[in-house]
């Protein structure tokens, strides 16, 4: 059986080293007995060392990357470094980032491909407009733009991260999605994948819930919305939040 995955994203989160290691210490002791659940913590960049040196159970996994090797880059930070920082899992195209820095589909698309070629796993985020309706034209737009150029071949290494913009906790009146309402754009996800790979190769995909999700509200969206696991932000900041979100998903996997 197909492990559930639980992924935190710390964002610019916290402020000092130390505090990075007092909450990975506490998510590390929660995750101690895990069997059923693949937990990964997505620091900022500067702590992926530190952090990822004390992780036993849990996997590294970084909020963004570049899609170039290694070269004349100010500020970026390749798959490469990545790489050698003990990075297995990497969040690509977070709304945050489309967003604030500007990112484009064209950009996430060459991040995906990147990532998948050089054997990490993307967390591949993709929103949901403010208005409910629009849904299945972003959905298809970014997809169809972002997994241009990906072979079937790597699907099964694929994270699809489904993330309404209005249910990230940070908007103002954010509020999660219903399980409902995230089962139909997981199928909505898996039949445009399907269209252009096959429904076999779409299968591969895991798809997975972000949004104001916490241990209360997770066991709707694995069982009612049938998703694989959930992009966790601001909870999984709160260590014993975190601890009962992993207790919660190994009960249900
Ligand atoms: P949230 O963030 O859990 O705080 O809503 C999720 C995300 O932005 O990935």
């Amino acid at each position: 059986m197909q492990k559930k995955i639980i992924i935190a994203n710390w964002k610019s989160n916290p402020d000092a080293p130390g505090r990075a290691a007092a909450l990975v210490e506490k998510i590390e002791r929660a995750a101690k007995k895990i069997r059923r659940t693949m937990v990964v913590i997505a620091p900022p960049f500067p702590f992926l060392i530190p952090v990822g040196k004390n992780l036993k159970k849990i996997k590294l996994g970084a909020q963004d990357m570049f899609w170039e090797d290694v070269g004349p880059y100010t500020g970026a930070v390749s798959w490469h470094q990545l790489k050698h920082c003990g990075v297995s899992y990497v969040i690509i195209g977070h709304s945050e980032r489309r967003k604030l820095q500007g990112e484009t589909d064209d950009m996430v698309n060459k991040k995906v491909l990147a990532a998948l070629k050089n054997g990490l796993r993307p967390i591949l985020c993709v929103e949901e407009h403010e208005n409910k309706s629009a849904a299945p034209s972003t959905l298809e737009r970014e997809l169809t733009t972002v997994l241009q150029g990906v072979e079937k071949k790597w699907l099964k290494n694929l994270i699809v991260a489904y993330e309404p913009l209005w249910a990230i906790s940070t908007n103002p009146n954010a509020h999660p999605d219903t399980p409902e309402d995230a089962s139909r754009a997981r199928i909505h996800i898996r039949r445009i994948i399907a269209s252009r790979f096959g429904s076999r190769a779409a299968g591969e995909v895991t798809i997975i819930y972000g949004g104001s999700v916490n241990a209360k509200n997770l066991r709707g969206f694995l069982e009612a919305g049938n998703m694989q696991g959930a992009l966790v932000g601001k909870a999984s900041l709160d260590p014993a939040e975190f601890a009962r979100i992993i207790e919660e998903c190994e009960k249900i996997s």
